[in-house]
């Protein structure tokens, strides 16, 4: 196995696999469109955005950017999500967080349809994931799998550790490697800020997943030699070059490198496969609908 688990390798082979089941689908005269939903000024989610819609259009998925007012009351943004729900040329619907603090997350996305939920937020969706269903998988915890799958790394029986119990990340990716299937079938613990004797419990770990938010938290004392270490942090940290600022992950990449068997670099790793997943979600509704 490589030592470095390159992210944008794993995204190309995705995106190279979605153009070809999209151009199928458009021969069915089945043409997959994305709608996006961006409230207020946020400089990430609108990079994030852009992102989507660029690689989107690579492969031959349209997009809508609906870029809605800070102010937006709750009902106008459900009215805008109902007509999205309707509409059959719109075949998946991402909400861009965070929402201004009037709105109630929650409450919003009870509106999206399940079957038109690709970033799996849904409450159905989450529950279905949960008892090993099929159903949309967040795009994080999918960009794991597909990278587990693309270097073909072993976690059956094997021990993972995952810090982080968000919604997004942590839980669900926690559910998903439990499954009893290919790279699954694993023994997991999962970690969180009221956790004792975090390093204890890292240091047991063949694969270690970190997803925290805090800049180089992981350490190479923290690491059990020869472990596989996946890294979903990316934090802006300050720097004294021209640019001002860098992204980091939540593992200190040059202090755990030796010790480690291979590790997910920031930026270029886990992050970089979130927009292929994402958007095979979308090519997900979209074959559905034809079978259907
Ligand atoms: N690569 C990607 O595409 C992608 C996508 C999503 C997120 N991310 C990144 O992944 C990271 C996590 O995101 P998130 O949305 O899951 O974050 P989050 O909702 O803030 O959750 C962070 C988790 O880390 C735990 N934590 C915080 N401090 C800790 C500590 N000192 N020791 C142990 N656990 C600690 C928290 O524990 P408590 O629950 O106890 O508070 C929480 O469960 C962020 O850096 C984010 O930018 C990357």
């Amino acid at each position: 196995m490589e030592k470095i688990l390159s992210g944008k390798k794993v995204s190309k082979k995705i995106l190279s696999e979605l153009k070809e089941k999209v151009s199928k689908l458009s021969e069915n005269r089945i043409h997959p469109k994305l709608s996006i939903f961006m409230i207020g000024d946020n400089s990430a989610a609108e990079y994030y955005s852009q992102n989507i819609i660029k690689k989107a259009g690579k492969i031959g998925i349209q997009t809508e950017l609906l870029q809605l007012a800070f102010e937006i009351k709750e009902k106008e943004l459900i009215d805008k999500i109902k007509l999205a729900n309707r509409n059959p040329k719109i075949y998946g619907i991402i909400l861009q967080m965070p929402l201004p603090k009037h709105i109630q997350g929650d409450k919003i996305i009870l509106e999206i349809s399940p079957q038109k939920d690709i970033d799996g937020m849904h409450p159905l969706n989450a529950g279905k994931l949960l008892l090993g269903k099929d159903c949309f998988i967040p795009c994080t915890p999918a960009a794991v799998l597909e990278l587990l799958k693309f270097y073909q790394i072993e976690t059956d029986g094997k021990k993972i550790v995952i810090i982080g119990r968000s919604n997004i990340v942590g839980k669900p990716l926690a559910n998903l490697l439990l499954r009893k299937n290919k790279y699954a079938n694993a023994t997991v613990t999962i970690c969180h800020s009221h956790t004792k004797n975090i390093e204890k419990i890292t240091k047991s770990a063949d694969i270690l997943i970190a997803a925290i938010g805090k800049a180089n938290f992981v350490t190479a004392k923290m690491i059990k030699k020869n472990s596989i270490l996946i890294d979903v942090g990316i934090n802006e940290i300050k720097t004294n070059d021209a640019n001002g600022y860098k992204f980091v992950g939540d593992i200190l990449y040059e202090d755990v490198f030796e010790k480690a068997k291979a590790i997910t670099p920031v930026p270029g790793g886990i992050g970089s496969i979130t927009t292929a997943t994402l958007l095979s979600n979308v090519v997900k509704t979209a074959e559905n609908r034809k079978n259907s």
